[in-house]
């Protein structure tokens, strides 16, 4: 294959789903992979006996590649976890860690067979991870939904230096929900993209219509950081339970215990899962004021691809056309 990430990954299309926590459920991940592209099955908000439902749950659905996303440092207890994936690693072509020091998990995971995906917010985490032999690295910028890394480094500014700064490839991730996005990305060097947001919004993600609906009536001024004085950077859509937490925050600065019963995981399921859109926060990232539509995630995947092929066609024949 002439694409790195599809050679790596086994995919059609160099397009992931990024983890989702509480809503990146097994359903969701086959059809992304039957759509061409890299689905991967979260395990944030999930038991470990959960996490292996979901993935059960997408083996009978796909016979394409599939991944999980382990955010190390949401799980009091990741062992559990990865002994899942041990006993699912014949099944599965890749893991992507997140929130945390990859280093430790980086050797057994390549012991089971296979690939490793971290996660990076700045070119140096990036090398970082490369020397302690991460197979492909995913950048994520600042616009990205859920928690962003503190250097809030843009995409735009964040996947170009990571290409200097490291021989794997790099996938874009943060702001792109269609194919122009995609297109700005490869257009950086990015080799592949990973969506979030994008996904969420799709018919087989189990997110609550509520929160779907929510989705397409955004723009991308709806989302706001939170989490900021804890020395986070959780990017959520905005309502008026986030202005609470916000002005908690204005109120006790870094005071986790006066926040905790806002910022609580719980907190995270109720709106998503449940759709109780008043007494909860969700995730989103700034691209959700390209998203118009509710699709099968294999149809996202699909024109994405398209899209961004179209878009860098006519953009280099435009900038050739001002230089004749
Ligand atoms: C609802 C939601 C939940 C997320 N949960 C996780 C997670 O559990 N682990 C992780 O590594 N990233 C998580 N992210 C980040 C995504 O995997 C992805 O990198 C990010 O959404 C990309 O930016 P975008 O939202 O602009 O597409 C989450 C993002 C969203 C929107």
């Amino acid at each position: 294959m002439i694409n790195r990430v599809c050679d790596c990954l086994g995919c059609k299309y160099p397009v992931l789903e990024g983890g989702l926590a509480y809503v990146g459920n097994g359903r969701l991940a086959a059809a992304v992979s039957n759509g061409g592209g890299f689905g991967q099955v979260g395990s944030a908000g999930r038991t470990p006996d959960g996490l292996a439902r979901e993935l059960e749950t997408a083996f009978a659905l796909t016979d394409q590649p599939l991944g999980v996303n382990v955010p190390i440092s949401e799980h009091r207890d990741p062992e559990p976890v990865f002994r899942v994936i041990e006993r699912y690693a014949a099944h599965l072509k890749a893991v992507s860690l997140s929130a945390g020091n990859p280093r430790p998990w980086i050797g057994p995971l390549k012991q089971w067979g296979l690939r490793v995906i971290t996660l990076a917010s700045t070119p140096a985490q990036a090398k970082k991870a490369e020397q302690a032999g991460a197979d492909l690295v995913v950048c994520e910028g600042y616009e990205a939904g859920g928690h962003d890394g503190p250097a809030e480094l843009t995409t735009l500014i964040l996947v170009p230096l990571t290409v200097q700064a490291v021989s794997i490839p790099v996938i874009a991730a943060g702001g792109i929900s269609d194919g122009l996005a995609a297109a700005a990305a490869f257009a950086l060097g990015a080799e592949g993209i990973q969506m979030g947001t994008r996904f969420v919004a799709t018919v087989e993600c189990e997110a609550h219509e509520a929160y779907k609906a929510a989705l397409l009536q955004a723009s991308s001024e709806d989302t706001v950081v939170m989490e900021r004085s804890l020395g986070h950077v959780t990017r959520v859509l905005r309502s008026p339970f986030v202005d609470r937490v916000l002005a908690q925050e204005r109120a006790t600065p870094g005071d986790l215990e006066a926040l905790l019963p806002l910022i609580s995981g719980r907190n995270n399921a109720r709106a998503a899962l449940e759709g109780q859109m008043d007494d909860g926060y969700v995730n989103c990232g700034m691209g959700v004021g390209s998203i118009h539509e509710i699709l099968p995630a294999a149809e996202v995947v699909q024109r994405v691809m398209a899209e961004a092929l179209r878009q860098l066609q006519e953009s280099s024949a435009r900038v050739a056309a001002w230089m004749s």
